[in-house]
């Protein structure tokens, strides 16, 4: 393992895969132009929450196998490869993905490049980027055709970061030549050691493995929430069918939980990018499904705040709401695209008087709606409320007291609006009890 591999970008992706790389047993420097970043990241301190993680990175920067800079001529005298783990966000108003950071990037890296050396893109981009970027790659490096491009998409989940980056379900290279392939083979021994399996393709290939999954992966839970729709017209149990369907090897169980919906910062962004791009190669209707996918995800969000306001009576005004969760999905303090923050500020929005609690993402929801209270538990969220909202699953509210909560609250109602409390538990103890999609 003679590579010295450097790392772009150290957000989600690019810290994760940075530390899990160093794990390995690569020298890694990771680099962002984000200084505050890179100060806390050097301090063995993560500036995101993610289980497990923190551990790796401290023990890799202990061992010194990683180090972090902001200083590109640092990273190109130092790496042999260079994976570009920069965001690629929905641009504001339009569906098309920003790639602002992707092109910087090479801007920044590749006039420095005067060796041989693999560029390797990791970020969610639209397909003919690699293409794009290999031929500026091979126009502004000094080193000529030494400078080669590949891609490999990432597939971490928040919250799993670490062992999807250790452990992968697969490893996808999109390549052009049998060098650069050589080198990705050799970075991943260590995983196709254990059985992982390789998937060699072309450029566009590679770069549509990520954005079909994520729209794969969009549509199911999508598919079960329009079921909820039709289970809650028809007084069915979404949760029931579910788990029915859920025995259908060919169906499968995962991302077929019915609720309030997905967010995020992948998989909103990602479909409607993927529309985009479509509508750009002239085969827009060959995803126009997506749009649907999209529309009935935003539903869930109105369904919730209009179940909330039924229980209520017809209004807001003048009562009070504890939301449990800020988080886009539970072991994360992302809160981009969160539909919990989303219904909150609905329901705000709508003369609520409205207070959340989160067990790790406060800090980021208060900086981005400080016009919403906040409170230090859940049931000071819920203190004194008229409804209680369940919005994202966190293993302490799947295992809320509901005798103990139903002390605090002024009436005992709830909306579980991730189908995680088992509805007759809290029925005997008194609460109304609704759910998306169950009667
Ligand atoms: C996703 C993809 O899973 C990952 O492969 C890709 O690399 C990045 O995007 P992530 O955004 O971390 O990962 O979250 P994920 O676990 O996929 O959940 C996405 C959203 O779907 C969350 O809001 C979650 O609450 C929601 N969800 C998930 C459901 O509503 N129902 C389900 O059954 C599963």
């Amino acid at each position: 393992m003679a590579q010295r591999l450097t790392v772009i970008g150290t957000g989600y992706l690019g810290a994760t895969h940075a530390a899990c790389m160093a794990e390995l047993g690569f020298e890694v420097l990771g680099i962002d132009v984000d200084a505050d970043k890179i100060a806390r990241l050097s301090a063995g301190e993560l500036p995101f929450y993610e289980p497990g993680l923190e551990p790796i990175l401290r023990r890799n920067l202990e061992n010194g196998r990683l180090r972090f800079t902001t200083s590109y001529d640092e990273v190109a005298e130092f790496g042999d490869v260079h994976f570009i783990c920069v965001g690629t966000p929905q641009k504001p108003g339009e569906y098309a993905a920003d790639m602002t950071y992707v092109d910087d990037t090479i801007t920044a890296l590749a006039p420095r490049l005067t060796r041989a050396c693999l560029v390797i893109g990791k970020s969610t981009v639209p397909v003919g980027t690699a293409e794009r970027l290999a031929r500026r790659l091979a126009r502004l490096a000094p080193a000529g055709d030494l400078a080669e491009l590949a891609w490999n998409p990432e597939f971490l989940r928040e919250g799993f970061a670490v062992e999807d980056t250790l452990h992968p379900d697969r490893i996808v290279i999109g390549v052009e030549s049998d060098r650069a392939e050589k080198v990705l083979r050799e970075i991943y021994t260590p995983m196709t050691a254990e059985g992982i399996p390789l998937i060699v393709s072309d450029y566009p290939t590679a770069e549509l493995v990520k954005v079909s999954a994520n729209a794969f992966l969009a549509t199911k839970i999508s598919f079960i929430n329009a079921m909820a729709e039709v289970c809650e017209a028809a007084h069915a149990d979404v949760t029931k069918l579910s788990e029915a369907l859920s025995h259908d090897d060919r169906i499968g169980g995962k991302f077929l939980g019915p609720g309030l919906g997905f967010g995020g910062g992948c998989l909103p962004k990602d479909i409607r990018a993927f529309m985009a791009r479509a509508g750009e190669l002239g085969v827009d209707q060959a995803l126009s499904f997506l749009r649907e996918v999209d529309a009935i995800n935003i539903r869930r969000r109105i369904r919730m705040v209009d179940l909330a306001r039924e229980l209520l009576g017809g209004s807001f005004i003048g009562r009070t709401v504890g939301v449990l969760g800020a988080a886009f999905k539970p072991n994360s303090d992302d809160i981009r695209d969160s539909p919990a923050l989303d219904v909150a500020t609905t329901i705000r929005a709508q003369g609520g008087n409205v207070t959340v609690y989160d067990p790790q993402a406060l800090d980021n929801a208060r900086r981005a709606h400080p016009e919403l209270a906040y409170g230090t538990s859940a049931q000071d969220a819920a203190a004194h409320a008229h409804v209680v909202l369940l919005l994202t699953e966190w293993r302490e509210f799947r295992e809320l007291d509901p005798d103990e909560l139903g002390a605090v609250v002024a009436e005992r109602n709830i909306v579980d609006g991730r189908n995680a409390l088992d509805p007759e538990r809290w029925r005997t103890a008194g609460w109304h009890y609704r759910a998306l999609g169950r009667p």
